[in-house]
């Protein structure tokens, strides 16, 4: 059921209190490394602007675990956000209390201001029903643009639409219209593409997405417990031995329901996850003893490129070797590339996938490249997400 978004309130005098996620990465000097995330809420903030609102934006920042942190402040971020807008953004030193509701008092049309990071508060994580009540009476309506932080039952996200009326911000209404438009409604051919490290952190996705997909690609470290699965060794890779069956399950799964289910044919093995050790690429029935897989191989990234050229709908999760070392991050590197050239709509599920994607500067080659780690994981399981679920629905 598609949700309520700023689009169908008024919100003209009003003042909105905005659930943003602006839990960047910062480098060891405490600068923002990456502002995707604050780039991403423009469009709700400028709307806003536009219709002369009184803004107050609220976020979280890392996990200070309900104390002050000095260097999980929020200020740098306002700094940034007021860089992009051209306009101050005043950044408040608490979330709550009567400096907060004096300046909020003081906002005019137009005006935004940030609190400070609500999980100074242990309440706020505990979804207290007084902290929520509180937040609200700031505010006369809440907009929820915090995809990435919608999986989280707490006070800003859940507690808080008891008390005001909760509608979704552009990005997630964004992120929504993507991820369940690409799961539910995909032009075909569709292709997952998973990877990443853990196979245990991907068994929801898998079980979810192999009932939506036509092609389900496998890459990263998690395809070394599928290759041992086939009865072939995998040297010194890593795997996870008690979901063999798991792994064989799902594959006769999408045997019978005419899935193809494509695993790597030839892989890039190293003795050393370290930049520089040397290399082989071998296919995956002669991995060496004492090796061990650290990345996909030429031939597959060439059968799995073929095939998503031919998809209309892609999402992908979660890299297909240890792309953080240069020798081995072709084949994740290939993949992003293929997204950005076709034309089809291509979906990336957050987290180190977005991050790659960005890194490269492709980001905006790509249809959406989703703003949630844990959130779009938890999402492609198909699970409902809480702070999603209390949006008023359209
Ligand atoms: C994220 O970065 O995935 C979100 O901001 C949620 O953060 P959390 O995992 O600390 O709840």
């Amino acid at each position: 059921m598609p949700k309520m978004t700023l689009e169908d309130i008024d919100v003209t005098s009003k003042k909105i209190l905005v659930r943003v996620d602006f839990n960047v990465p910062i480098n060891d000097d405490g600068t923002i490394s990456d502002d995707s995330r604050v780039q991403s809420c423009l469009p709700t903030i400028k709307y806003l602007m536009e219709h002369h609102a009184r803004i107050i934006l609220c976020s979280h920042f890392g996990r200070p675990e309900g104390k002050v942190v000095e260097y999980l402040r929020l200020a740098p971020i306002a700094g940034r956000l007021s860089e992009l807008l051209g306009k101050p953004v005043e950044a408040l030193r608490d979330c709550i209390g009567p400096e907060v509701k004096s300046a909020v008092d003081k906002l005019t049309n137009g005006d935004i201001i940030l609190l400070e990071n609500l999980r100074f508060h242990p309440e706020e994580e505990a979804n207290d029903t007084n902290f929520a009540q509180t937040l609200a009476g700031l505010a006369d309506i809440y907009v929820n643009d915090a995809f990435g932080t919608s999986h989280r039952t707490h006070a800003s996200v859940v507690g808080i639409a008891e008390f005001l009326p909760a509608v979704s911000g552009y990005l997630m209404d964004k992120e929504l219209s993507f991820l369940s438009g690409a799961l539910e409604n995909p032009k075909r051919p569709f292709a997952a593409v998973v990877g990443g490290a853990k196979l245990s952190g991907k068994l929801g996705v898998l079980a979810n997405i192999i009932q939506k997909v036509d092609i389900l690609i496998i890459g990263g470290g998690m395809a070394a417990t599928f290759i041992k699965s086939q009865g072939y060794g995998i040297g010194n890779s890593m795997f996870e031995s008690d979901k063999l069956d798991y792994v064989k399950k799902l594959i006769a799964e999408a045997e019978s329901s005419k899935v193809r289910l494509l695993l790597p044919q030839d892989v890039v093995v190293t003795q050393k996850l370290v930049t520089g050790s040397d290399i082989l690429t071998v296919p995956v029935t002669e991995i060496p003893d004492a090796w061990l897989i650290a990345d996909i191989g030429p031939n597959t990234i060439k059968v799995f490129s073929a095939e998503l050229r031919n998809c209309r709908t892609v999402i992908w999760n979660g890299p297909m070797g240890v792309y953080e070392i240069p020798q081995s991050a072709k084949g994740t590197h290939s993949i992003a590339r293929v997204l950005a050239e076709i034309e089809s709509t291509t979906v990336i599920g957050g987290g180190s996938t977005a991050e790659v994607v960005i890194e490269m500067g492709l980001a905006d080659k790509i249809s959406h490249v989703s703003t949630g780690g844990g959130a779009s994981l938890e999402f492609l399981e198909g699970k409902i997400l809480p702070g999603i679920a209390v949006l008023h629905d359209k």
